[in-house]
């Protein structure tokens, strides 16, 4: 092979691998907790099964290479960081971590024709927010993407808040975590308990949603009559609780109730590691004065322990290639997300514009 030819190869190898992984590159997605970044100590994760080393440099600013020198592909996260340059523990070469621009080739002599700053690690745009790293999966790698946006953002409503995270991993694919995250007939079954609901409360609902960018919107409207902690939120403020809920493209679900001045507000990701594992990362925020943090978590927890234990178990399922269906309507809101990734897909590969699959507010009906 010769030298040029590599790293095409090397590149249609990558896409092709990433079509059939159903992967949405060139969106932003949560790497790791800002917090598991002390000082000029290395950390590693994976997305969209990319090795990522990160860390921060002495001004403070996060960064996320791939984790893999381009001399010969050992991982970076075996060598050293100063603070400002990453340098591979196999023949000494150093990375400046924000660029991943080569700055030296130890072996190189005065004789050498070699241009060191041609020469770039891969790396990805990378911005904390909200207590995590996120990192910009640009398809193109290292040719850092042009018109990144504004990494996402947990909304909050007062100055002052309590604000807390979970995760737990998931041993499926990103698509059926996201459609478990959106399924709301899986409620009375999955998440039984005395304090929110009990399959005996099933009752019929209907909720209007709507097309937004990239996404759709349950309408605000007033929550779920059966659940002990809106009961409560009424009762505080006298006022009407109202929650609405977004699901925008690739992977995100936002959640906000609002009664009076007080508010609570959600936001869960699904974030591909591997075609096989993915993991939520949940995130809240809230000044509702009687709800402690500890409380929140506790049932927080057993909520995640919930929906992985289901999860665990349809893997082992679906292990054996099962066909499934998705009937209506308590399935619609996963049939648009699918439509909306095809459509995402269809829209970037032809260059017009991307078709939503609602053409305006539908009412959907279903018990739980
Ligand atoms: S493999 Fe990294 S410097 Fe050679
Ligand atoms: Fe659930």
């Amino acid at each position: 092979m010769s030298e040029a030819a590599r790293p095409t190869l090397q590149s249609q190898d990558d896409s092709a691998r990433s079509a059939e992984a159903g992967f949405l590159w060139d969106f932003w997605y949560p790497a790791l907790r800002s917090r598991e970044i002390r000082g000029n100590k290395l950390a590693t994760a994976m997305l969209l099964e990319v090795p990522l080393l990160l860390g921060r440099t002495t001004d403070g600013k996060a960064f996320a290479m791939r984790d893999s020198c381009p001399h010969r592909g050992i991982p970076l996260s075996y060598g050293r960081f100063d603070g400002k340059t990453v340098e591979c523990s196999y023949h000494g070469w150093r990375f400046d971590a924000c660029t991943a621009q080569c700055v030296e080739i130890p072996s190189l002599t005065s004789q050498d024709k070699l241009k060191v700053d041609r020469v770039f690690a891969g790396h990805y745009p990378c911005e904390e927010r909200d207590g995590y790293v996120w990192v910009y999966m640009s398809q193109r790698g290292r040719a850092m993407a042009e018109n990144v946006p504004a990494a996402p953002k947990l909304p909050v409503f007062s100055e002052k808040y309590k604000i807390t995270h979970l995760a737990c991993e998931l041993p499926s694919h990103v698509d059926q975590g996201i459609i478990g995250l959106m399924d709301p007939a899986h409620g009375p079954f999955v998440h039984q308990s005395w304090f929110w609901r009990s399959r005996h409360s099933i009752h019929e609902k209907q909720k209007q949603f709507e097309p937004i960018p990239n996404g759709f919107r349950m309408s605000p409207h007033s929550p779920s009559s059966n659940s002990a902690p809106y009961q409560l939120l009424k009762k505080m403020t006298g006022a009407p609780v109202t929650t609405t809920i977004d699901f925008v493209l690739p992977n995100i679900r936002f959640e906000e109730i609002h009664s009076g001045k007080l508010w609570f507000s959600s936001r869960a990701t699904v974030t591909p590691v591997r075609r096989d594992l993915c993991r939520i990362d949940f995130v809240a925020a809230w000044n509702l004065f009687f709800l402690p943090t500890s409380v929140f978590r506790i049932f927080g927890e057993k909520f995640l322990k919930q929906d992985q234990q289901t999860m665990v178990q349809q893997a082992e399922g679906l292990k054996h290639s099962p066909n499934l269906m998705l009937i209506d309507d308590a399935d619609r809101p996963a049939k648009w997300y699918f439509a909306l990734k095809a459509n995402l897909l269809e829209s970037r590969r032809t260059g017009a514009s991307m078709q939503h699959p609602m053409d305006g507010p539908v009412t959907l009906r279903w018990k739980s």
